[in-house]
């Protein structure tokens, strides 16, 4: 048995709690709901299976979960705004199981999208997911940075650089930083057992962000679309383990016109 089993078992309910969460929340998503109301199901889904949201009251957070619609990059505040028909939105939840933390996020629909905006969210998710697959024992931070900055910026879009994924377990974002773009070879080597978050934030535009007087809410300065997915995953010596996987084939929204 692998030293870090423990770990990862543990990690693997909380993740699957929040994934299960988001899974809980689709359907709910529609033109004319209060973010306010997607978070009230995110709170009480988590309370009644023996979870906590670890946002709400985190370094003041007032909320359970994160609501960031169009060109919000990331850190909305559930409010009592309403959906539009053609938003897009992300959800991003992290449920405490027992003292341990899974972060994941998605996006979705409001309506129907248009095409420009389909095309953000795909490459978005396509981008973790290529990043996911190539981690393993022995490969370097700037390698999943790489992954995601070349795929992006060939599709004409751009990283978000002030914000990045953490390492997770007991602690929400721990050490270290995992960085959207960089290059191969460069940084940490991962080994076995770590356990941290991918969740690149990918703009239409320019990838500069501005902070609202909220001291939460980050923007695109050009008022442009921003999209983000975010995986809880753990390295293991010839691969890697996604703990917040959706059950029901939720992960991604459906692209079809
Ligand atoms: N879930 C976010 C992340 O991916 C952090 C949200 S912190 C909050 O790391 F306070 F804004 F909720
Ligand atoms: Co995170
Ligand atoms: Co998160």
């Amino acid at each position: 048995m692998s030293e870090y089993k423990e770990s990862f078992d543990q990690i693997k309910i909380a993740g699957r709690l929040a994934s299960n969460a988001l899974d809980e929340i689709t359907s709910y998503v529609e033109p004319g709901v209060l973010t306010e109301k997607l978070d009230k199901i995110c709170y009480e889904y988590i309370r009644d299976h023996n979870g906590f949201s670890a946002p709400l009251f985190y370094r003041g957070f007032p909320k359970s979960c994160c609501t960031s619609a169009n060109h919000i990059v990331c850190h909305g505040i559930p409010s009592k705004k309403y959906l539009n028909d053609g938003d897009i939105l992300n959800i991003d939840v992290t449920a405490i199981v027992n003292g341990w933390h899974g972060d994941t996020s998605r996006m979705y629909f409001v309506g129907e999208p248009s095409i420009k905006s389909k095309n953000l969210v795909s490459t978005t998710y396509n981008a973790m997911m290529k990043a996911i697959s190539i981690v393993k024992d022995g490969i370097y931070l700037g390698d999943i940075g790489e992954t995601i900055q070349t795929y992006v910026e060939k599709k004409g879009f751009s990283v978000v650089r002030d914000f990045c994924g953490h390492g997770i377990g007991k602690i929400f974002h721990a050490p270290p930083n995992i960085l959207h773009y960089g290059k191969k070879g460069e940084g940490l080597k991962l080994k076995a057992g770590m356990i941290f978050t991918i969740e690149p934030m990918i703009n239409e535009g320019k990838y500069h962000v501005k902070l609202l007087n909220d001291g939460w809410t980050a923007v695109t300065k050009d008022k442009l679309l921003s999209a983000q997915f975010e995986h809880t995953v753990g390295v293991t010596k010839d691969g890697v383990e996604i703990f917040t996987k959706s059950i029901k084939n939720l992960d991604q929204p459906p692209y079809q016109i």
